[in-house]
């Protein structure tokens, strides 16, 4: 069983200590792939970093709402150059935190703007972060016609009506360790009724542990654990799980 885990951070000082050891495990365990997701300028340059030096890993570059107030101008062109590199395969994480608001809203807003504009330049999909932010998130996506550029709502925590919208626009939903949690049942609904062809699966690593792991550092070898609840709750195979999310994976970000 060959499993893509479309949204990890490598990156993170979490994995400082044993972090090529990990991605040993990783392969060893049957993770092909692995997204790492960039946050910020330096994040993004370690992502990128890291996979120019390992086959299964490729990169996303952007700033995350919480870095959105740090942004500068030129920000948007030191991402433009970074995304050039080849194992580059979307803008990300981008979007709106109205859970934290490190950064002032409107503050987020304009830049989640400026780094779909990016993407649609680049021709990359984006990676989208949204946190109570529902609302404004599916109004710039219509104000910015996102069915053009392509995205994918990473750790999908919206409900059923939000993802039928989000099907309408062309995006992917990317599920991650919380499904496995108790009190997921907005996120199983969302799962039960959207297509297998439409969805993703992650980790978020080294947060969102899935169960039985929970509270322990999470990493790309648990994404097994969202692929076998995702099985559970559609009453299909792990392994057709682990393929269908491997080829939409493929697909989303051309690899
Ligand atoms: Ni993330």
């Amino acid at each position: 069983m060959k499993l893509f885990d479309t949204h990890a951070h490598l990156d993170d000082a979490r994995f400082d200590e044993d972090r090529e050891a990990v991605i040993a495990q990783c392969i060893e365990e049957g993770v092909d792939l692995i997204l790492n997701a960039g946050s910020n300028i330096a994040t993004s340059k370690t992502s990128v970093q890291m996979a120019e030096k390992h086959d299964i890993i490729y990169a996303s570059v952007g700033v995350h709402p919480h870095d959105a107030a740090s942004m500068e101008n030129s920000t948007i062109e030191e991402l433009a150059v970074m995304a050039v590199n080849p194992k580059v395969k979307a803008i990300g994480e981008i979007g709106l935190d109205y859970y934290y608001d490190f950064s002032p809203r409107e503050v987020q807003k304009q830049r989640f703007v400026e780094q779909i504009d990016l993407a649609r330049q680049l021709k990359l999909p984006v990676i989208v972060h949204d946190r109570d932010s529902h609302g404004d998130v599916m109004d710039i996506f219509k104000k910015n016609n996102i069915k053009q550029v392509g995205g994918v709502l990473h750790s999908f925590s919206g409900s059923i009506e939000m993802a039928k919208e989000c099907l309408k626009l062309g995006l992917y939903i990317s599920i991650s360790g919380p499904i496995t949690f108790k009190n997921a049942v907005k996120t199983v609904e969302v799962v039960k009724e959207i297509p297998i062809d439409m969805l993703l699966i992650e980790t978020d690593s080294p947060y969102l542990t899935p169960v039985p792991y929970r509270g322990k550092r999470n990493y790309p070898g648990y994404v097994r654990y969202v692929a076998e609840k995702i099985a559970e709750i559609k009453g299909i195979s792990i392994e057709e799980v682990a393929q269908k999310t491997m080829e939409n994976g493929k697909r989303f970000f051309n690899i």
